[in-house]
């Protein structure tokens, strides 16, 4: 298992690319099974979820390449329609081929996720949706096993905002008989990219971005032609990199308009990102003040950042009050940076955060993505070495992070093991 030593101290300057996101290039990859033919996805980012998600494609009975950040992934017709618990376990967006094999195949087995680092994340709602649409769904000894003709048009309502579970069933409708209406659906700007994706294949969604999503079902759909948008969590990450180390870091392809709450947030700490012709320019403007935070589903602040900004809290002046309300167990990362001599106590889902003068460098271990972000950026802010372990889980979400900090000036090495 690799580990990350990183020198801090060093304020990053430079200019560094965004890659495509993980999370719309999941769901694309996804939508290929709802087709034959050749598909095309472009900036694509070299990422191990990636990697998982091309084995499960090709387990399925396709031909994926990946060259220069362009996928090329062939159906010639699913084969295989199971997905099975050894990928499933390590990467919950496998459920994402669920909803295309009922739609396009009438059948499925899928592994249930089960339980993970940061929470239980259950399924209930995909599931619920495609049973609406008229799909047969049994749990057996671990599966999730479905069944159906065509799927059917159906008004489906959401208690949460499930976001690859709006994913799920967006596509699942695009080929079912009928309309389809998801209400209170997630409105992240991946729905939205995938809900352009399929368009573009010759669905009919409407909607996507907002709370209600109309979707008229078409008896087939075109082969995938897309590119995917630049990361967000990637940017804002960047953007806590440039704040927490007193530097300046333009980051290219960054999309301003995405992350329209973590700029506020960020800026009300002292933190300036001004758009540039080529991105987004993000430095420290005046001393960091800690501000309190809530993680809501877009367009709130996103969950998959707060640990990033729980590491610039950490060295801001004053108490921040950081409440995470989407998943219960994603704090993980705390104890971490408390080895960093952090301050920072925890009742229920409220982080209370001491700043402090500096950090130290520790040894600290990683535990999900996000969680490794942070320890990563305290570890270029602290005073001394800090050596991160466990980083196959940085690895599932960022490309090669260690380099683009690197040409920015960090001192970081990929220790092999
Ligand atoms: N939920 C249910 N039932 C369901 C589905 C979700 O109760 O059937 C609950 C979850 O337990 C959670 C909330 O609804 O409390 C929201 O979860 P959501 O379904 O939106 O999460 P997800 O689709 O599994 C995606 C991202 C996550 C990101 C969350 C929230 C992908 C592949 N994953 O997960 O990304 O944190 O949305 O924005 O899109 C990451 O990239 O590090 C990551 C974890």
């Amino acid at each position: 298992m690799d580990q990350l030593l990183i020198t801090g101290g060093r304020p990053l300057k430079g200019a560094v690319k965004v890659s495509g996101a993980k999370n719309a290039t999941l769901p694309a990859m996804a939508a290929t099974v709802l087709t034959e033919g050749r598909h095309i996805i472009r900036n694509v980012p070299l990422l191990r979820d990636v990697k998982t998600m091309d084995r499960l494609l090709v387990h399925m009975g396709m031909d994926v390449r990946f060259e220069n950040s362009t996928m090329i992934i062939t159906n010639r017709g699913v084969r295989n329609f199971e997905a099975p618990y050894d990928l499933v376990k390590t990467m919950r967006a496998s459920i994402l081929v669920l909803g295309p094999m009922i739609a396009r195949y009438g059948r499925a087995r899928v592994s249930l996720p089960g339980g993970c680092a940061i929470g239980a994340r259950p399924v209930n709602l995909h599931l619920m949706g495609l049973e609406k649409m008229g799909a047969r769904i049994e749990l057996n000894q671990g599966y999730i096993e479905a069944r159906a003709s065509r799927l059917h048009g159906a008004d489906i309502y959401f208690d949460i905002p499930t976001v690859t579970g709006t994913e799920n069933l967006m596509m699942a409708a695009s080929l079912a008989k009928g309309v389809t209406r998801i209400e209170n659906a997630a409105r992240e700007p991946e729905v939205v990219d995938l809900a352009e994706a399929l368009n573009n294949m010759g669905a009919r969604i409407y909607g996507a971005g907002e709370s209600i999503i109309n979707i008229e079902g078409v008896d087939e759909l075109n082969p995938l032609n897309h590119t995917v948008i630049p990361d967000r969590i990637e940017t804002g990450t960047f953007i806590v990199a440039a704040a927490i180390t007193g530097g300046e870091i333009e980051i290219l392809n960054a999309r301003a308009e995405h992350l329209e709450a973590v700029i506020t947030k960020l800026e009300e700490t002292g933190v300036a990102c001004d758009t540039s012709a080529r991105g987004l320019r993000a430095y420290k403007r005046s001393p960091i003040q800690a501000r309190d935070l809530k993680t809501m589903p877009y367009p709130g602040f996103p969950t998959d950042m707060q640990a990033q900004f729980m590491a610039l809290m950490c060295l801001a002046e004053g108490t921040s009050v950081i409440r995470e309300t989407i998943f219960e167990n994603r704090f993980m990362h705390v104890a971490e940076l408390k080895r960093m001599g952090a301050d920072i106590t925890i009742e229920g889902s409220i982080a209370t955060v001491k700043g402090v003068k500096a950090l130290k460098g520790a040894p600290v271990m990683a535990t999900d993505l996000r969680a490794s972000a942070s320890l990563v950026l305290a570890g270029l802010a602290a005073e001394g070495e800090t050596l991160v372990d466990r980083i196959y889980h940085l690895d599932r979400g960022y490309e090669r992070l260690d380099d683009k900090l690197k040409t920015l000036g960090a001192r970081i090495e990929r220790i092999k093991r």
